[in-house]
């Protein structure tokens, strides 16, 4: 079953809370993005000790949208995340991330932009069992997806048919069906959820997009 996760992003406290108090009672992950303003022109608001005291409860992975990951990686595992997700093309310490982290490499998954061919990641795939394919530069929520994505999915998918496969940005009701048969296994839904007068409305949407039956939440 293809998962959704409703992503947060978010410039202060007060903007934080209104858009997780609009998706917390989905039952779903959050995917909180992080950003330094280096690694991506914009900044967010995310301190991982204060949110693990706002977030005492709900399940919470780290989009660690940030120049080297490294050293903010085993703070946010740390901090309760889930899962942490940093970009290959911010780091060239790749292993140091996982043996930073030790035991919970299977946390850890790699990100990697449109712009970014498969090539660039395949010698991890040995180490690192989850990717997030973005299907936008990422900065911003509301970009349009940009069809590259499919075929990276496709790709990695028959490369190593095991992989588990997160997509991010640009996730709507309309290509939803399209991302999840390209083959993944996760979809992150940012203004799609955070942004429709309903989001309970909206995931069940997306749910029924991608699995075909009429979830509720
Ligand atoms: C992009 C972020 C995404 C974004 C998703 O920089 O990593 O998680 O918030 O938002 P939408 O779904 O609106 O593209
Ligand atoms: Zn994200």
């Amino acid at each position: 079953m293809v998962e959704i996760l409703p992503a947060i992003l978010a410039h202060d406290e007060a903007e934080f809370m209104k858009k997780v108090e609009r998706v917390r009672a989905l039952g779903a992950m959050l995917h909180i993005d992080v950003m330094d303003g280096i690694f991506v022109k914009n900044t967010t608001w995310a301190p991982p000790d204060r949110l693990r005291l706002l977030l005492e409860g709900v399940p919470f992975e780290a989009h660690l949208m940030v120049s080297n990951p490294e050293h903010a990686a085993p703070i946010w595992l740390a901090c309760g995340a889930a899962r942490v997700i940093f970009h290959v093309e911010a780091t060239t310490k790749e292993s140091l991330i996982c043996r930073a982290t030790a035991e919970e490499c299977e946390n850890l998954a790699i990100a990697m932009n449109p712009d970014t061919p498969v090539s660039r990641i395949t010698h991890l795939l040995d180490s690192f069992k989850q990717v997030m394919v973005m299907g936008v530069t990422p900065g911003w929520s509301g970009q349009p997806f940009q069809d590259i994505a499919l075929e990276k999915i496709a790709m990695l998918k028959s490369l190593r048919p095991s992989i588990r496969i997160m997509v991010d940005g640009g996730v709507k009701t309309e290509n939803a069906a399209r991302i999840a048969a390209a083959g993944a296994d996760v979809l992150i839904a940012g203004s799609a959820l955070t942004e429709h007068p309903d989001p309970a409305e909206a995931i069940v949407s997306l749910r029924h997009a991608v699995n075909g039956t009429n979830f509720g939440v």
